[in-house]
């Protein structure tokens, strides 16, 4: 069997209608504009409403993207949801979302490492193709995490915001798709991000709940020092695994938690921040979306095009991180349009000649 590539054909975002401002948050909690922008970069975030879900959220961007993708519901061999904040502890979000869509008896699973999850997802994707056990592939990033938040807690709850974006992957001959990725986790960082109940280990109880521990708790300095330590040598992993290096990408497509971690990388990359896509002004953090949602924001400004090849980079809960390069169509060959046109007309020419 011919080598199989995954081909991002799709790519679709969803994110709610309602907008929370800095300004707006000044009013509930102990913060103020200028701080979170000068520690974070975030300028709003939008917040689903009362009658949304993750399923509606992640239903909305998986449809944009079939629909780019041209294909239906049905065309799919699988769903992954790379998601942390599910509808239900169980069952799987993913299994209403597939009813959702129509994708009738189509496989689909959850995929939880936390913000890393679409990553984590888009390798997984690639290796179904790769041993031609499925051609079609739904991955979708999608977090409500402002229904996981103490939002009288100013450490985290200015940071986050509630979106979902979704790719198709198809199988594809041509070299494209994934060239190299780099997963790791660290569970020495297990409690740094932390819902402590509502899980097995804590369910929750009066005692719990009046201590808010089924809340979002975030040792921020913590993850942003494993965020500066990790990013960049995961990156060069990656590119060492494609065979690539810096001056082969267009793009770095950083996971959006915070400017200054990006920042942090583009320094330690020695890059300047203009080869960063940053978009953690608009949305604050969408978690398992924000990648996949900034690549979507990009291509829609005319930023990235499909051929260009992305470093995609990210790091979250776990603690884990995950980067790869993704190109998502292949590389269009120039053609050289005056020696075709030539050929073509010396064909004609030849065969008027034969006919006379
Ligand atoms: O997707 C992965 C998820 N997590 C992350 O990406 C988080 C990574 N970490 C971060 O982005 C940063 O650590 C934060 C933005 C969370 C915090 O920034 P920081 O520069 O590390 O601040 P800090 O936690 O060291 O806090 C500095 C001060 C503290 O006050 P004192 O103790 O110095 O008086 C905080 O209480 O800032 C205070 N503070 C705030 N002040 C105003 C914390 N949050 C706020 C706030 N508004 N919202």
């Amino acid at each position: 069997m011919e080598k199989q590539y995954g081909r991002i054909t799709g790519w679709g975002s969803y994110v709610p209608s309602n907008i929370i401002t800095n300004e707006d948050l000044e009013k509930i909690v102990d913060t103020s504009h200028e701080w979170i922008v000068r520690r974070t970069g975030i300028h709003q975030r939008h917040v689903v409403g009362p009658e949304e879900t993750n399923a509606t959220m992640s239903v909305a961007a998986a449809q944009a993207a079939l629909d780019k993708a041209n294909i239906h519901a049905t065309d799919l061999d699988l769903i992954i949801h790379a998601t942390t904040f599910q509808d239900h502890i169980t069952p799987p979000t993913s299994s209403q979302v597939q009813h959702m869509l129509g994708a009738h008896n189509v496989p689909a699973f959850v995929l939880t490492t936390g913000c890393t999850g679409f990553v984590y997802g888009l390798s997984v994707a690639q290796q179904f193709i790769r041993t031609g056990a499925y051609r079609t592939i739904l991955i979708i990033g999608s977090e409500i995490i402002s229904r996981g938040l103490d939002w009288t807690d100013r450490s985290t709850c200015v940071l986050f915001g509630d979106a979902a974006a979704a790719m198709v992957m198809e199988a594809c001959d041509e070299p494209c798709g994934l060239f190299g990725f780099d997963l790791g986790s660290d569970g020495s960082g297990y409690d740094k991000i932390i819902m402590p109940a509502g899980g097995a280990a804590e369910p929750v109880g009066a005692d719990t709940f009046a201590a808010g521990r089924h809340y979002l708790q975030m040792n921020g300095s913590e993850v942003f020092k494993f965020a500066s330590r990790v990013l960049g040598k995961s990156c060069y992993r990656s590119l060492a695994r494609a065979e690539m290096t810096l001056d082969d990408i267009d793009w770095i497509v950083p996971h959006q938690a915070n400017l200054r971690i990006i920042q942090a990388a583009a320094r330690d990359m020695d890059l300047p921040l203009s080869r960063f896509i940053t978009v953690v002004d608009r949305y604050g953090n969408t978690s398992a979306a924000s990648i996949p949602l900034a690549i979507c924001d990009a291509i829609a400004e005319g930023k990235i095009k499909p051929e260009d090849k992305l470093l995609l980079v990210s790091f979250g809960a776990g603690l884990t991180w995950a980067s790869c390069v993704l190109q998502m169509a292949p590389r269009l060959e120039k053609v050289n349009v005056m020696a075709d046109l030539t050929a073509v007309s010396q064909n004609i020419d030849s065969l008027a000649v034969t006919a006379l």
